[in-house]
């Protein structure tokens, strides 16, 4: 962790969405172990007691749902964050299109486009302080599709452009809060990346390790947490953008 990394986290009160596993945990982690007061919210609790018992008092753990309207409302009154991070998201069902269901297509949307289209809401209707940053968790799967995930490619689109918009919004009221999206690429290191990867593997007659080593180096919810404090240390900009994040890094989408 690089001073750079660190500057101004001390004692800022974030908020994770997804922290009991994957990408959210090792969020949680990189800003809990930065200063910050870190609030995790994910659906299981055990999970985030564990993660309560490695970190200490700088975490706070919350069992809810993410996608939840009232939830997003609530918390956002009670803690009252300068950084908000949503990580949250659900897992597609692996089949291709005509192996889908409505039910399954549209999940993506019910989970992770309603969590950040009510967050996002809540951040500019309260609205945050100035100089706080909600950064929304897209894909790389927005730019390049998903086959095998239903509308996964289409939702993780949508959410790159509520947070364009909620910039947009934030920049016209003069509210001074940035939002971000950040769209990593497909990871093993996650229960959600590694289903994925098995699909995508199979599909193509291929076994994992081999469909890997094709790919190059894998990112690791490790450097998800360091790009999070990046994206935090930075300095204000036009409070909007959008970051691809592969294991070299983020890189700013044009
Ligand atoms: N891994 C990849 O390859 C990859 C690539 C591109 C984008 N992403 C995106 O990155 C984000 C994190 O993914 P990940 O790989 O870390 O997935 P993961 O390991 O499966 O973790 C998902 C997290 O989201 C939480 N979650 C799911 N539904 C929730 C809900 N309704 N309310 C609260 N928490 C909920 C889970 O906790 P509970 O089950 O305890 O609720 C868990 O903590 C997702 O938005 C994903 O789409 C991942």
């Amino acid at each position: 962790m690089t001073a750079q990394q660190t500057q101004g986290l001390a004692g800022r009160t974030a908020l994770v969405t997804g922290a009991s596993r994957g990408f959210g945990r090792a969020i949680a982690t990189a800003l809990a172990q930065a200063g910050a007061q870190v609030t995790g919210v994910a659906r299981d609790g055990a999970r985030l007691a564990a993660l309560q018992a490695e970190l200490g008092s700088g975490f706070t753990p919350v069992a809810a749902d993410a996608a939840d309207a009232v939830v997003a409302g609530q918390l956002i009154d009670r803690y009252e964050p300068s950084l908000i991070v949503l990580a949250a998201g659900a897992s597609p069902l692996s089949r291709p299109l005509h192996q889908q269901t409505w039910q399954s297509f549209s999940r993506i949307w019910e989970v992770d486009v309603q969590q950040v289209f009510h967050w996002t809401r809540e951040a500019l209707l309260k609205p945050l302080a100035p100089g706080s940053l909600v950064i929304a968790f897209s894909s790389g799967a927005a730019l390049f599709g998903s086959p095998l995930s239903g509308g996964y490619a289409g939702s993780k689109a949508t959410i790159r452009f509520v947070a364009s918009y909620a910039a947009e919004e934030s920049l016209r009221a003069g509210l001074g809060i940035r939002f971000v999206s950040v769209l990593p690429q497909l990871t093993p290191e996650t229960e959600l990346g590694a289903a994925a990867v098995a699909a995508y593997a199979a599909r193509d007659g291929m076994d994992v390790p081999s469909f890997l080593a094709a790919r190059g180096p894998s990112l690791t919810p490790g450097q998800a947490g360091a790009a999070v404090l990046d994206l935090a240390a930075e300095a204000d900009g036009d409070g909007s953008g959008a970051y691809l994040l592969a294991a070299a890094g983020l890189k700013e989408l044009s």
